[in-house]
């Protein structure tokens, strides 16, 4: 039964679990080697998707100073300034809503763009993926980098799954309804393959595609926040 694509992520109780991932799961190590590899503390960040506001909290914490931190849904905001005001209150971060379908930034804004924990996956299918990517990519400043990740249906936790799942009346491959402990929520799987061929169609060059286990071992809290998943590092060129 298709419902509103976009519902889960209106919803309060969504919005509390992620705020309290943003206080007690923080950012990853994987995030955290990722980010400070590619991003200089005086670079000027977007993170788009940013829910309770727990990637966008670790980087003020850890000296990023030109913060903006999005999200589409205006639950999502509340919660992130929230929890802003209670772990952060002399913070400077601008904290807004932005649809990453259509961004209000100027072209060349930033230096660099996070869309963390699967966040482009959670768009309403292929058609926003192609509306997003080139707005990440109009926003970017030339050689900026654009840091995501993807669940990854053929190397992920559930490739054996995946193989039998069925390819969904309005969808394909990889779109399934997920059930949660507050509403089911709509989300893409990818391949790598896959989503290499949308960034080079939005004109990124895709430096790292690694799964997060190649990269480092997560503690039990992370993975019990996030099974495994894909981080993709990609340039403007
Ligand atoms: C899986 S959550 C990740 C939240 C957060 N980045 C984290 O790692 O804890 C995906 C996020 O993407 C946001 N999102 C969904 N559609 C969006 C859109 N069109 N534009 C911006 N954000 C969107 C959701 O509201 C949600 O906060």
């Amino acid at each position: 039964m298709e419902t509103d694509r976009q519902a889960h992520w209106l919803h309060p109780l969504t919005a509390v679990n992620y705020a309290r991932a943003a206080v007690q799961v923080g950012l990853w190590k994987s995030e955290e080697s990722l980010i400070t590899q590619y991003f200089k503390p005086e670079a000027h960040l977007l993170e788009l998707g940013c829910g309770g506001g727990r990637v966008g909290l670790g980087l003020w914490q850890r000296g990023y100073q030109y913060l903006t931190i999005t999200d589409f849904s205006p639950v999502m905001i509340e919660m992130t300034r929230g929890v802003f005001q209670q772990m952060a209150p002399n913070h400077r971060a601008r904290i807004e809503i932005a649809n990453a379908c259509s961004l209000q930034y100027a072209n060349e804004s930033f230096d660099g763009v996070i869309f963390a924990f699967n966040g482009l996956m959670c768009l309403r299918g292929r058609e926003d993926r192609e509306k997003a990517l080139p707005e990440i990519y109009r926003v970017l400043k030339k050689e900026g980098f654009f840091i995501f990740t993807a669940n990854d249906r053929e190397k992920g936790e559930n490739t054996r799954e995946w193989a039998v799942e069925p390819i969904p009346p309005k969808g394909e491959k990889g779109d399934r309804w997920h059930e949660t402990d507050s509403t089911p929520v709509f989300m893409h799987s990818s391949t790598e393959y896959e989503t290499l061929a949308e960034l080079k169609t939005a004109g990124f060059k895709t430096l790292q595609s690694k799964l997060r286990s190649e990269l480092v071992s997560e503690n039990a809290v992370v993975k019990n926040f996030a099974g495994e998943t894909r981080f993709y590092v990609a340039q403007k060129i």
